[in-house]
């Protein structure tokens, strides 16, 4: 799970708190680091999250917890094999140093790694570590997913399909989180002390997805999100490899895949639900696109910058990372994956739900476009991040 952006699409304006909005382009310090040319940082990528005053727990009526224990049969049979089995599965020790080496050997390794890992930018490095934050917090998305009535683990290690997925895409996941860590250590290029300490904060935090403890807007939550790592780490593979550091690219890429594959999972419950109770589905589809997806670590904090969530998600949108258009394109991604525009037979709610979500792609666009060409109108702006040494990086 990770990088995602905050759109109010309640009012459909993009939300003017604690952003920092700015257009100058950082030049990264490596002249052969060539980013992608992106919209400029506006507020899209920085509003707060939903106030956690009025959070709304257990909405799935009991006759829609049982649809979910009759689907389980399901489940193990369309579910379960999006999984890899453990021997096929990469692992970190794959990528990194090998300590079992003769002590020089090794070393040589840790300084190739280092070699490598030279040439990039500063904020590159803001960027990686939010999302290797990000899926640090992973306690905190299985307690989510395990949350949902319906499909939870009533006994930390039942039979049941979907006890089953949500341990095994944890167990999954929490490669990402080691390799990163392991990695970015290594590298020396950045603060391991504020980093840790923000990891222990955001634990702490927890997050607040809106989900209610709903599988429908669970698993629209999850398909979401799920696509946006997949989007956020093939581009920091992307930028590894422009900068120099093709191993880092591969680990990039090779998690990318995974959540790529944590997606078509996820996106396939929906399809089922979209299939047995299209109207209570499309309405879910709605309801979250209209909360909007909330980014799992938005409440992050490293002990000295309150916006600091902020701050990294507009240095992740600024450089190419994850973007408003991003945004934008997952959910139309989604829209074609679920054939939204084209499901018959809504009654009145659904259908309702499905004209605001099949319309909302390119008003998100379009307000992206007026918040950039205000944003261009502002003085620049730079933010010292504690996980880099308190370096400044342009926002
Ligand atoms: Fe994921
Ligand atoms: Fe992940």
């Amino acid at each position: 799970m990770q990088t995602s952006l905050y759109i109010d699409t309640k009012t459909l304006a993009w939300p003017s708190l604690g952003h920092t909005p700015t257009h100058h382009r950082l030049t990264p310090p490596n002249p052969t680091i060539k980013f992608r040319s992106t919209p400029t940082v506006s507020a899209v990528a920085t509003a707060s999250p939903p106030p956690l005053t009025r959070q709304k727990a257990h909405s799935l009526p009991p006759e829609k917890v049982e649809l979910f224990k009759s689907l389980e049969g399901w489940a193990e049979q369309h579910v379960l094999p999006f999984l890899k089995p453990v021997d096929q599965c990469w692992q970190p020790s794959t990528f990194l140093p090998d300590s079992s080496l003769p002590e020089e050997e090794f070393l040589d390794q840790v300084r190739a790694l280092r070699d490598r890992t030279g040439e990039l930018p500063d904020e590159y490095f803001v960027a990686l570590v939010g999302d290797m934050i990000t899926e640090d917090a992973l306690p905190t998305y299985q307690t989510m997913v395990n949350g949902l009535d319906g499909v939870k683990d009533e006994t930390g290690s039942s039979p049941s399909a979907w006890a089953r997925w949500n341990r095994s895409w944890t167990a999954e996941e929490n490669r990402h989180g080691d390799l990163l860590r392991t990695y970015l250590y290594l590298s020396g290029r950045v603060d391991m002390l504020k980093i840790d300490r923000t990891v222990q904060h955001l634990i702490g935090a927890g997050m607040n997805p809106g989900t209610e403890n709903n599988p429908y807007l669970g698993f629209v939550y999850t398909s979401f999100q799920e696509r946006a790592t997949f989007v956020s780490h093939g581009n920091t593979a992307r930028l590894a490899k422009e900068g120099g550091d093709p191993v880092l690219a591969r680990i990039c890429g090779t998690i990318a895949s995974d959540e790529r594959r944590h997606e078509m999972a996820y996106a396939k419950i929906i399809e089922k639900l979209l299939e047995v109770d299209p109207t209570g589905a499309m309405v879910a589809i709605g309801d979250m696109m209209r909360k909007k997806i909330t980014m799992p670590a938005h409440l992050m904090y490293d002990g000295e910058d309150p916006k600091i969530f902020e701050h990294f998600a507009a240095v992740a949108q600024r450089i190419g990372v994850y973007t408003a258009d991003d945004y934008a394109d997952i959910l139309e991604f989604l829209i074609g994956r679920w054939n939204l525009e084209k499901l018959e037979g809504l009654a009145a709610e659904g259908a309702r739900a499905q004209d605001f979500v099949c319309g909302l792609a390119p008003r998100i666009r379009r307000l992206q476009e007026r918040a950039d060409e205000q944003a261009r109108k502002m003085a620049p702006q730079a933010v010292k991040f504690s996980w880099i040494f308190n370096k400044e990086v342009a926002l």
